[in-house]
């Protein structure tokens, strides 16, 4: 069963202090990088899995789609997102990523932004979205990058030149991870690249674009805090398309 660590109300009010949450989209200092991978959503139906306050969901619509389907597994992210919606159009409801049953040929696009890497069954996950889009349909989502997620702890050590160096543990051995982050012992799911592309390619999905995220010159000139992203990865940003025949 799914840990459910965004209804934990101390990580909850942790993680709605962080500027992507206060923000939304204009504090993920990844979303140009993100938005740069989608198509025009005019008309389309959206699928947004793991949608959180929704603030996907809402740029969506505001960007023509006719509509948008959220599902999360908090019920507290999924009633912020209510809170903070006002469109019939965008229904939220709650859902597990890791045992869903979504309709068939039902949507035009998929997205999904940091929540893939809490989903044990990956392949399943997939082959569900798969399943749930029309053919030629393009599926766009980030993850935490698995660079990032076998990074050892410490988390990094300083070299004799008082350089900071980011030791990469236990990279081929997949599966679960508990970190303290916002509170102790929260699971993540660790794959490699390859095996997350390959689970998407067996699935009937063709890459279009693989990017590790890296800040711009400018946005660490804004932000310093964000220099460390330059000294490994930490989001993997996808995107694909759905074949025509299957
Ligand atoms: C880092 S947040 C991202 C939220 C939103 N996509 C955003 O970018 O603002 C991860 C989200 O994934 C959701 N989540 C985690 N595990 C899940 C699961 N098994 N099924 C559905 N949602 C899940 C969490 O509740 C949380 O809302």
């Amino acid at each position: 069963m799914s840990q459910n660590i965004y209804d934990d109300p101390d990580f909850f009010a942790g993680y709605s202090r962080l500027p992507r949450q206060v923000h939304g989209l204009a504090g993920a200092p990844e979303w140009p990088a993100l938005r740069a991978m989608l198509l025009d959503l005019t008309g389309s139906r959206v699928l947004d899995l793991g949608c959180g306050f929704g603030w996907f969901a809402r740029w969506a619509r505001d960007h023509g789609a006719a509509g948008v389907l959220g599902l999360d597994l908090s019920r507290r992210m999924i009633a912020r997102a209510k809170a903070d919606t006002d469109d019939p159009a965008i229904t939220y409801r709650i859902a597990d990523l890791e045992t869903v049953a979504l309709p068939g040929a039902a949507f035009d696009f998929a997205f999904s932004a940091l929540a893939f890497h809490y989903v044990a069954d990956f392949d399943r996950l997939v082959r569900e979205v798969h399943r749930a889009l029309t053919p030629g349909a393009h599926f766009v989502f980030s993850i935490e990058h698995p660079v990032f997620m076998a990074a050892a702890r410490p988390r990094w050590t300083v070299d004799a030149e008082g350089r900071r160096t980011w030791p990469v543990d236990g990279y081929a051995a997949e599966g679960e991870r508990r970190t303290d982050w916002l509170a102790s012992g929260v699971v993540k799911h660790h794959r490699r690249i390859g095996t997350t592309l390959n689970a998407l390619i067996a699935a009937g999905f063709a890459i279009r674009r693989v990017d590790e995220f890296a800040p711009s010159a400018e946005q660490v000139a804004q932000d310093p805090g964000l220099a460390e992203e330059l000294e490994r990865p930490m989001m993997l940003l996808l995107s694909v398309v759905r074949d025509a025949g299957r």
